[in-house]
């Protein structure tokens, strides 16, 4: 499944954005939160999800960039965010933020970034929803797809294999019509996609190439 980021969506009409990637078929929408503190940007508060959530069905899937996550996780579950996702390396405890998403009634993600070494999560992996292994810096859409990332992405999918785990794979970063083929073949099951659906012209079209790619 491709889930489009918003975060290179026009902001001045969200709305209409959303609407156009809800109508070509898109079931899942990646929402990029940053604090400013945990990467260099700031972005969407709970206020826009709200906003969001009365106007489509689709999956409110949150990212959030952020310091002190268990702080923020409430008010999301609150703004009506479906999937809740924070950093590993933002948080002190995971495992209790884990229950902390559960017991709101949202699935609960991990991400990690580049150069965090995807062995650090092994032990969450049985209580996880999702694992979003982040295959650019986090902060901002439109950079270069790390190959790095694809090897996070083989030992991920050995695990579900192994013990018949039930999160999902997820990559957010970089993602255009060749590196989504590569994700794939790597055992990505989630596919974030900011710029390539948003920064073209027809959304609804690139949002269907992309697709296309991965049949
Ligand atoms: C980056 C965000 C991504 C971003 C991806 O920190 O987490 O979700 O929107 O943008 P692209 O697809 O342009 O790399
Ligand atoms: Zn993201």
């Amino acid at each position: 499944m491709i889930a489009p980021s918003i975060l290179s969506a026009d902001f001045s009409c969200l709305g209409a954005e959303v609407a156009e990637v809800e109508a070509a078929g898109a079931k899942i929408i990646h929402i990029d939160v940053m604090d400013g503190h945990f990467v260099p940007n700031l972005t969407i508060g709970p206020i826009v999800v709200e906003a969001l959530r009365v106007k489509t069905k689709m999956i409110l899937d949150c990212h959030l960039m952020v310091n002190e996550p268990e702080k923020m996780i409430p008010w999301f579950a609150e703004a009506g965010a479906d999937w809740i996702t924070f950093h590993d390396e933002a948080a002190s405890n995971a495992e209790m933020l884990i229950d902390q998403i559960h017991h709101l009634g949202k699935k609960a993600g991990i991400s990690i970034k580049p150069n965090t070494p995807i062995e650090m999560i092994e032990p969450l992996l049985s209580k996880l929803d999702l694992v979003l292994v982040m295959s650019v810096e986090p902060g901002f859409g439109g950079q270069k797809f790390m190959p790095s990332a694809l090897q996070k992405v083989r030992w991920l999918s050995k695990q579900k294999l192994e013990h018949s785990y039930s999160f999902k794979i997820s990559i957010d970063g970089g993602i255009n019509l060749t590196t989504i083929v590569e994700a794939k073949k790597a055992g990505v099951e989630i596919f974030i996609a900011g710029s390539a659906v948003f920064s073209e012209k027809d959304r609804a079209q690139s949002f269907q190439k992309l697709e296309q790619a991965i049949k």
